[in-house]
């Protein structure tokens, strides 16, 4: 699943920030003796390597926005082009407002916004408990006071027109896509949707019509195939004005739209 030179790469990752080996250590002192305990985690480290396990989730660790967010196999590791929306509304937006983000995970798009900005009020939903423990144990560890975590089927708790935005990176992959094959240590419920993929995507775009101020803001994460089928649920909706971030590799992937009733 992995060539020899990542694997390598995520050794010595393992070595520095688990075992806080120097580089120095990796490199010259070839006489290392290590402890018991280190041997164990090393074979440790190797066995799930073997099974395919994400490193972020051996490290119980992933980097987003510049925070390390805790994770483990409850919640999706978070990927680098989501903090496209969280740059888009720290870019944007500066008024004390609320902001939902509807199936937060581990928290890190929340969280990160609520960091960037403490005058926002943010909360993060999620319909998975073991999701919210993991975006709980975030919200400690990173000791953010304005995020409030709420257990939701998307936006079906919240009152009418109560967020200025909300952001959301919902599951979106296609019953049996073949990108499964490659995603089975994280979980079903933050990765597929009926529909080809759209029937979260569609939830969140009519429940948002309600939930959103007149003016209010949706920023929706996506597959970079269903640029003009989000477009239109949007448009359905009443949502003006869209527009269309594309990630790294200039990819379709974050639609925008303004709620005009
Ligand atoms: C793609 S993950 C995104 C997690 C995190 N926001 C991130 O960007 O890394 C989608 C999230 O939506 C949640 N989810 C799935 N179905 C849901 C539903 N019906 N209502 C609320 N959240 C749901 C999942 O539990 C998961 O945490």
């Amino acid at each position: 699943m992995f060539d020899s030179d990542t694997i390598k790469s995520e050794f010595i990752f393992f070595l520095k920030e688990k075992l806080h080996f120097k580089d120095s250590e990796i490199y010259i002192d070839s006489d290392k003796g290590l402890s018991n305990a280190n041997k164990d985690l090393i074979k440790e480290f190797i066995k799930k390597k073997n099974e395919g396990i994400p490193l972020d989730y051996i490290l119980n660790s992933s980097k987003f926005n510049e925070y390390d967010f805790f994770v483990d196999s409850r919640v999706l590791i978070p990927r680098p082009e989501t903090e496209i929306i969280v740059d888009y509304v720290k870019n944007h937006f500066s008024s004390p407002i609320n902001i939902l983000d509807a199936g937060t995970g581990s928290g890190c798009i929340g969280i990160s916004i609520a960091l960037n900005n403490p005058s926002f009020r943010v909360y993060g939903s999620d319909y998975s408990v073991d999701a919210l423990d993991v975006a709980c144990i975030n919200k400690h560890n990173l000791n953010v006071k304005n995020f409030l975590l709420i257990q939701a089927n998307w936006l079906s708790c919240f009152k009418t027109k109560c967020f200025d935005i909300i952001v959301s990176n919902p599951p979106y992959i296609a019953e049996g896509d073949s990108h499964l094959e490659k995603l089975v240590h994280e979980p079903n419920i933050a990765l597929v949707s009926k529909e080809n993929g759209l029937f979260c995507i569609k939830n969140i775009v009519e429940q948002s019509s309600k939930a959103l101020k007149s003016g209010g803001i949706l920023i929706i994460e996506h597959g970079y195939q269903q640029q003009d089928e989000v477009e239109e649920t949007f448009k359905k909706n009443k949502f003006t004005k869209i527009i269309n971030l594309k990630d790294f590799q200039l990819l379709p992937r974050i639609t925008i739209g303004i709620l005009e009733r």
